[in-house]
């Protein structure tokens, strides 16, 4: 069950809009920042709140690329693979992704840390090749900034284990 705080916030959001299932994609990124991904129980729960049935939450859900079903890692990374990436890079920064990571597209890490998937275009062709970690978007990538981004959120959430 969602945090008091949390679900008084969304309610409070729900409650000025004319029609709640405008908020549904921002609801269900609520939920999915907090449980870390969309599980049938969380989508029940974001319906009931929109006034939705959870089939119609679902559809949704399984439409758009951000919206996870499945547990994911803590960071997700969208790594484009559209014409533009593609011609600047794209299959040496994806081999590189999955060398750096040992895992293949559409897998998560072992330890939990990282989930690796193509995605369509993310508007930042002129910056290609580009990826998103956790819906944040980097450009030109290179093997170099890729090892920082990489390393920075390990130490991120080595830090947050440490605080527990
Ligand atoms: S083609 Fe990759 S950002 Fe547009």
């Amino acid at each position: 069950m969602l945090p008091k705080e949390i679900k008084d916030r969304l309610e409070g959001e729900i409650k000025h809009v004319e029609h709640p299932r405008e908020l549904a994609v921002d609801v269900m990124f609520a939920i999915q920042d907090h449980y870390g991904y969309l599980s049938d129980e969380a989508l029940a729960e974001a319906a009931s709140m929109l006034g939705m049935t959870p089939l119609e939450l679902d559809e949704l859900a399984t439409f758009y690329t951000f919206t996870f079903r499945e547990p994911v890692g803590k960071y997700v990374i969208h790594v484009c693979d559209s014409v533009v990436c593609w011609m600047n890079g794209y299959e040496p920064v994806r081999d590189y992704l999955c060398r750096k990571l040992g895992i293949a597209l559409g897998e998560t890490t072992p330890d939990g840390l990282f989930t690796l998937l193509p995605v369509c275009c993310i508007g930042y062709c002129d910056r290609s090749p580009a990826m998103l970690v956790n819906r944040r978007v980097h450009g030109e990538l290179t093997p170099e900034k890729i090892d920082a981004i990489v390393e920075k959120c390990r130490h991120k959430a080595g830090k947050e284990v440490a605080r527990y």
